[in-house]
Order: C-alpha cells, then sequence, then structure tokens
C-alpha cells in the first residue's frame, strides 16, 4: 500500500468528499444507471470515500440487491441494512473473486503506483458478464480562461504554479497525472469486453465545486506548496472568486464487462 497523500484530515465533513460529490454524482449515477443496474444487484464501492455514490446504490439495488462498499479510512462510510462497510486496502487485501454484478472505483486508481495489479483484482471480482466503472482525471488540461482585471497576469500566473506545485507532489507520492487518459486502454488491455469511455473537460468557476474540490485538495498539502502564505491565502480567494475561470482537469470515465 502507498501512503493516500490526502488521508487523515479526522474531519467527518471534509470539504473534499462535499466538492467531489457535488461535482462528480450526477454524471457517475447516469453512466451507472445505463448499465441497468436495479433491484437485486451486488456491487462493490472501492474506496468509497465520503459514501455518497455507495448511498446511491444501496437505494437504487434494494430491497433484493447489496452493496459492499470499501477504503483504508471508513469513518465516513454509512452501514445499513443492505450496506456492509469494509475497511480494505485494495492494493494489499484480498477481494473475493466471481462475486459482483458491479465493480466501482471514481479517483482511486489515480493515486496508487500499483494501478494497473488493481485493475485486474477488479475485473476477477466481478462475475462473468459483470460491469468494471472506472472514473478518472487527467490532471493536465486545467489552464486559466480568465481571471478578475485587477492584478490578472499575476493572479493567472499564480494559480498555474499552485496547479504545477500540486501535480509535482501528487506525482512524486505516485499519482499518475494522465491515468485518465489511458483508462478506457488499460480496460481494454485488462481484457474487458464492450468497452467504451468518455472524456470532458468543463469551465469551473470560482466557488464552484470544481474550484472547491482545487482549494480544498491545496489546502490538504499547503505544507508542500512552495508558496508565502499571502500567495496561498490569495489563491485560496480566487479559487473563491466568480470572476476566476479555469478550464477543468478532464474526467474520464470507462466501463467495460468480464
Ligand atoms: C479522491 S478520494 C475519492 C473518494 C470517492 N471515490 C469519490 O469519488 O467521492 C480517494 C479515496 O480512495 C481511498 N483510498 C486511497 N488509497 C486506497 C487504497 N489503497 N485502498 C482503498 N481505498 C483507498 C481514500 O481513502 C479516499 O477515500
Amino acid at each position: 500500500m502507498g501512503t493516500y497523500l490526502f488521508g487523515g484530515t479526522g474531519e467527518s465533513l471534509d470539504p473534499k468528499f462535499d466538492a467531489l460529490s457535488s461535482l462528480l454524482d450526477a454524471g457517475t449515477f447516469a453512466r451507472v444507471e445505463q448499465l441497468g443496474v436495479s433491484d437485486g444487484w451486488r456491487c462493490l464501492e472501492v474506496g468509497g470515500g465520503g459514501g455518497s455514490v455507495a448511498n446511491w446504490l444501496a437505494d437504487v439495488v434494494a430491497p433484493a440487491g447489496h452493496v459492499t462498499v470499501t477504503d483504508i479510512d471508513v469513518t465516513r462510510l454509512e452501514e445499513r441494512d443492505n450496506v456492509t462497510v469494509l475497511e480494505h486496502d485494495v492494493v494489499s487485501n484480498i477481494l473475493p473473486g466471481n462475486a459482483f454484478d458491479l465493480v466501482h472505483a471514481r479517483l482511486v486508481l489515480f493515486y496508487l503506483p500499483a494501478r494497473d495489479l488493481v485493475l485486474r483484482k477488479l475485473r476477477d471480482a466481478l462475475r462473468p458478464g459483470g460491469w468494471l466503472v472506472l472514473e478518472e482525471f487527467d490532471c493536465l488540461p486545467l489552464e486559466v480562461l480568465s481571471v478578475g482585471s485587477s492584478g490578472a497576469p499575476e493572479d493567472a500566473k499564480l494559480i498555474m504554479r499552485v496547479k504545477n506545485a500540486l501535480l509535482t507532489v501528487l506525482d512524486h507520492a505516485g499519482a499518475e497525472l494522465a491515468w485518465g487518459a489511458r483508462v478506457e486502454k488499460a480496460l481494454r488491455d485488462a481484457g474487458l469486453n464492450d468497452v467504451s469511455g468518455s472524456r470532458e473537460v468543463q469551465e469551473w468557476e470560482g466557488g464552484s465545486a470544481g474550484c472547491r474540490l482545487l482549494a480544498a485538495t491545496a489546502r490538504l498539502v499547503r505544507a508542500k506548496l512552495p508558496l508565502t502564505d499571502d500567495e496561498f491565502d490569495r489563491y485560496l480567494e480566487l479559487m473563491a472568486s466568480p470572476e476566476t475561470v479555469v478550464s477543468s482537469y478532464a474526467m474520464c470515465s470507462a466501463q467495460g464487462r468480464r
């Protein structure tokens, strides 16, 4: 197991999970619904984080279906009648084989140096015909589109400096910055069938869920960012200002069946 860079905040209301849920849940739910998920499905949600996807799945597959949700940090996950919460490291712990109709992981393999091995473990956890859905970022597209008129060139440069510093920290921790760009091919290489994928770049305005996510992740690694306190405070202001617009990380998703 690697050490998860953003772990251990100890806060039950982690702003990062709130931002992820606001930013991504609607797309995740639509994608998974298209696969026909319904009453009776057995689902595995890997690295479930704040639990929003696991809780939604639990409602969709009730009453006969079941969701197992795993994470190395289960403090925000909720046991329910048809939900089992498992403290589990997907790199080093075993998973049952041929067990699930759906395995879903969002922004988990991105961080794991052993992502290709983990992908094969997730494949093997599927029953024949079951679906694997991965949703991942390609961080490279993020660019500044506009900032407010006061001090604009410096502000745009500051946003790009923070992006580059953040990506360096992630890279050193073992993340694959453009993993999203190769996730569809990785599913094919793992021998899955009916593979398809999508990639979306949006505009994130200051104060939106996307910019809240950028601010929350920067705060989590503040000590590793080569910025003065004034620069960091200015970055947080920019991430909250509606005058800021950046092109987002590309949100890449891919699905395939065993
Ligand atoms: C960026 S968060 C994504 C959370 C959730 N999937 C979402 O999209 O809202 C990454 C999650 O992966 C979990 N994680 C990191 N390393 C893990 C590992 N080796 N095994 C299982 N979960 C892991 C983290 O604890 C965290 O909850």
